[in-house]
């Protein structure tokens, strides 16, 4: 068995942190969250990985490299645009040759593995294998539609009037069968070679296609709200560890991870939180569920529930909460000007200003 892992993409929902880099080497808890799903590939015995790769892919393979780290040989594929899932099956049509594969979004996040799940299908070999889970608002997923035995009867790409509220997860077994559906597909709506209408092709061709409910958890982190949830979750599980160094003046409460070359001084640090490898955290106060790369400056400033990328700084600015805040940015505290307020205002408005 083979796995295509989906690499390319845009990442509009990201932006414009997906402006310079690859959503899928966005970092949760100071790890690009594609490594999660390459780990949970090797972990499931695999060896042979192809990775769809699009405009990011210098990138990538500089992340992955041959895969040896992960203890598989990693393929790149180049996928010209990001034509659509169905389209990476495509043109990986050489790589993948006439072998089971399992198909691994790169930006889904899975707790507990995949092991479990390419064991049932190599035992029972349907056609196509899909997971599903529920969600709260199906119309930004794939969506099931399940009969009453719980056979797949339907599948639908974000549909405005979902049929359930089953959404497909982003790791998909196929065997060879899925080669001739992709070939006869159309693009959609939104212009992409759907691989939701690929798995329907085969169900209305008489093909076995079975699907698994999921009730662990799972994550798109196609957004950023998804991105610090599933930081957080991460980070909820992380070990104490003191590698880089903390002066005078700290407190330090809670699970927190200081990675080498790091310094903290006369700051309280409240975990879970990671500090990164070259960081310096002074005069501050670092809030649970946040995770700062490596080679960051944090002074006189507050922040928490946040993922800061590799080489950004904070300074004099007080409370960040819920953020993202990219490779090398810079935030700082505005001179203090005169605070006034400039109004036009429309009949019987109603305005609240706190000052
Ligand atoms: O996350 C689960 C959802 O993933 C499913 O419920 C949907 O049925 C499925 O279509 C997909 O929806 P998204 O809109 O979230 O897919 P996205 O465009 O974000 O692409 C998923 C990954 O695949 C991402 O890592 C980028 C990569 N990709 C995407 C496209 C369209 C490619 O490598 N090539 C592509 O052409």
């Amino acid at each position: 068995m083979k796995a295509l892992v989906l690499a390319g993409g845009t990442g509009t929902r990201l932006r414009p942190i997906t402006h310079t880099s690859a959503k899928q080497l966005l970092p949760v808890a100071n790890k690009p969250v594609l490594f999660y799903g390459l780990e949970a590939i090797a972990d499931a015995g695999i060896t042979d990985v192809g990775l769809v790769v699009g405009d990011t892919a210098a990138a990538i393979e500089a992340a992955v490299g041959d895969g040896s780290a992960f203890g598989f040989r990693a393929t790149y594929i180049r996928q010209q645009a990001p034509l659509g899932l169905a389209h990476a099956v495509l043109v990986a049509r050489d790589f993948l040759g006439d072998d089971d594969f399992v198909m691994y979004l790169g930006d889904n996040f899975i707790v507990g593995g995949i092991r479990q799940l390419t064991e049932a299908f190599r035992t029972s070999r349907p056609d196509a294998q899909i997971m599903l889970t529920q969600v709260a608002d199906p119309r930004e997923f794939g969506v099931a539609e399940l009969d009453q035995a719980g056979r797949v009867i339907g599948l639908e790409e974000k549909p405005q009037q979902p049929k359930s509220d089953l959404a497909l997860v982003g790791v998909y077994m196929f065997t060879p069968a899925i080669h001739e559906a992709v070939h006869e597909l159309k693009p959609s709506w939104r212009g992409e070679l759907e691989i939701t209408e690929a798995i329907g092709w085969l169900i209305d061709h008489g093909k076995t296609v079975r699907s698994t409910t999921i009730t662990g958890y799972w994550k798109d982190t196609g957004n950023v709200a998804d991105m610090l949830e599933v930081n957080r979750l991460v980070l909820e599980t992380i070990e104490s560890r003191q590698d880089g160094t903390t002066g005078a003046g700290c407190e330090i409460i809670g699970r927190v991870a200081i990675e080498a070359g790091a310094h903290v001084s006369g700051s309280r640090i409240v975990g879970p939180v990671i500090i990164g490898a070259g960081s310096t955290i002074s005069g501050s106060y670092i809030g649970p569920f946040t995770a700062i790369g490596q080679d960051c400056v944090i002074e006189d400033s507050e922040i928490e529930y946040s993922i800061l990328l590799r080489g950004a700084s904070i300074r004099g600015v007080r409370r960040i909460q819920a953020s993202l805040i990219g490779h090398e940015a810079d935030v700082r505290r505005a001179p203090q000007v005169p605070q006034v307020h400039r109004l036009v205002l429309g009949d019987q408005s109603m305005v609240q200003i706190s000052s």
